[in-house]
């Protein structure tokens, strides 16, 4: 959450906080993510949230059940994830020589 008594400006703050406590999770052996696609008023109603803290991102954290395999994207670009019949979660990942542009000649 952001406090705004402090600033009305996050900026990226929450983001790079989020990453943070992520990493810190998955040293822990738990899986987790960020959701920004929340319902303001409700999640506010359920936790009681005061009206100086604004709710930027929501982070779920839990013991991963899945066996996730990270892959190269196919050939036809295609990022969405797959499970195969044993349940095996596949997630196709662009390369970083796709994703970092480069000014250096
Ligand atoms: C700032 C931010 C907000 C996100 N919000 C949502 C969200 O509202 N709903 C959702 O399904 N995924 C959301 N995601 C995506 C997931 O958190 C996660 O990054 C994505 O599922 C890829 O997971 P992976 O990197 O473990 O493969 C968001 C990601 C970021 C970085």
């Amino acid at each position: 959450m952001g406090d705004k008594t402090i600033t009305d400006n996050f900026r990226c703050d929450h983001g790079i906080a989020a990453q943070s406590i992520l990493l810190g999770a998955r040293e822990l052996g738990l899986g987790g993510c960020m959701i920004a696609s929340i319902h303001q008023r409700n999640l506010r109603g359920c936790l009681n949230i005061d009206p100086n803290h604004e709710v930027l991102l929501v982070i779920a954290i839990g013991k991963p059940v899945e066996t996730v395999v990270l892959e190269s994207t196919p050939v036809d670009g295609n990022i969405r994830y797959w499970r195969d019949s044993n349940g095996v979660h596949h997630v196709p990942k662009r390369s970083l020589d796709e994703i970092i542009v480069s000014t250096y000649r």
